[in-house]
């Protein structure tokens, strides 16, 4: 029988797979994806060519990578049902909630459950990581009444997303850096999106179910939704002076910092790093952004009070700065997370699928025993 000293609040540290995907190692700060650092990738891949990597497991060859990309381009268009089905979405409503909803749709539209044919499983990865990018585009403008805009062929994967948002041609350091701010977020490990993503393919269902259900929880603040936190948190701070007030009270409250913390870094998260250094080249093409001096003595502070528990900068401190120096509205910043975490989750569901065993944990049960069902007329 399982004993409560058995039981891993959060599951923390108890395996749940084996996985060759990715690789963490918390102390030194050091993430690979198929056994690749991410300082590399960030460096010399797109987001496609790691995509690739991440799902086939290998580096792709020149001609692997451009029939891929040709594929994903041929496919970035969404059906007008998908479109007619968004138009009908609260303009309100978080476009997290919409991306949930419009993956969730595709499974409607793409026959189900071939899952043991490598050609549905192509068409699968291609349809979501071409169609993802549209619909979260197409709710950003249907949101405000105005048409979604269509794909540009002739853009690359990045270029056209932010073309799609803007319908202005992105400048090539803003397209190059969302690229590698796509590569940065693609894969890490089990985190909690990933495993829900793991859970849903082990029992088999489709693989828009399996990605509409890792969008829902990838949603919440204590993992994708933290950066749009993070900005909200530097505009409320104001200037650098106002840091250690700001902090103290946090502290006395016991409230989290957002951006901070990581259940696996015990140091700087590798991705803040190189987060923290597009910011700088955009902001020297672009100008500087009022709250990044705020953000990095935050940083400082923070590191000095509680760098002793292991508490530093996160993905999600440095990304806010630059996805708004892109332009992107800060409600886009996590589904812009779920653009390109959409590789590591079919990278997931693909491994899961070679050796499913259906998820069913156990639990300890804390309630009572024969108890007598008391009829409502005679209950207080
Ligand atoms: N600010 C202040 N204290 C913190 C923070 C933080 N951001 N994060 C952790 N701590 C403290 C906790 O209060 C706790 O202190 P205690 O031991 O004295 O009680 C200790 O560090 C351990 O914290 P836990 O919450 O138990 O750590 P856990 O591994 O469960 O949480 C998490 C990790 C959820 C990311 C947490 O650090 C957090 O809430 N951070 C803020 C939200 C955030 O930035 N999320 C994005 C994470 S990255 C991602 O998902 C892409």
């Amino acid at each position: 029988m399982t004993t409560t000293s058995e039981f891993k609040p959060g599951l923390e540290g108890v395996p749940a797979t084996l996985s060759s995907i990715s690789y963490v190692d918390g102390q030194k700060g050091l993430l690979e994806y198929r056994g690749i650092s991410i300082e590399q990738l960030a460096e010399q891949s797109t987001f496609l060519e790691t995509s690739y990597l991440l799902i086939w497991g290998k580096l792709p060859t020149k001609d692997e990578l451009a029939d891929f990309e040709h594929e994903i381009r041929y496919h970035r268009r969404i059906k007008y049902r998908i479109r007619d089905m968004m138009k009908c979405f609260p303009e309100t409503g978080h476009p997290m909630d919409a991306l949930q909803t419009s993956a969730a749709a595709l499974g409607l539209f793409y026959s189900r459950r071939a899952l043991d044919n490598p050609d549905y499983i192509r068409q699968a990865v291609v349809r979501l990581l071409a169609k993802i990018p549209t619909m979260v585009a197409a709710f950003k403008l249907m949101r405000k009444g105005n048409d979604p805009v269509q794909p540009r062929d002739d853009l690359d994967y990045s270029a056209n997303f932010l073309y799609m948002l803007s319908e202005k041609e992105p400048d090539p350091l803003a397209a190059h850096v969302f690229d590698v701010c796509l590569t940065l977020h693609a894969e890490h490990t089990i985190n909690a999106s990933t495993f829900s993503a793991m859970v849903t393919a082990s029992t088999l269902t489709d693989p828009y179910a399996v990605i509409a259900s890792a969008v829902g929880t990838l949603a919440g603040p204590l993992h994708g939704g933290a950066n749009e936190e993070v900005l909200e948190m530097l505009e409320e701070i104001g200037s650098v002076e106002n840091v250690r007030p700001y902090l103290d009270n946090l502290m006395e409250k016991k409230a989290k910092i957002m951006g901070f913390g990581h259940r696996v870094y015990k140091v700087k998260d590798p991705r803040a790093t190189i987060l923290q250094n597009l910011a700088e080249q955009l902001f020297e093409k672009f100008g500087s952004d009022q709250y990044y001096q705020v953000a990095v003595e935050l940083e400082k502070v923070v590191q000095e009070r509680l760098g002793h528990k292991g508490i530093y900068a996160n993905v999600d401190f440095y990304s806010g700065l630059v996805y708004r120096k892109l332009g992107i509205p800060s409600d886009l910043f996590t589904p812009i997370f779920a653009i390109a975490r959409v590789a590591g989750w079919l990278a997931h569901w693909k491994e899961q699928l070679v050796k499913n065993r259906i998820y069913r944990p156990t639990q300890i049960y804390t309630g009572n025993h024969a108890e007598t069902y008391i009829p409502i007329h005679e209950r207080n």
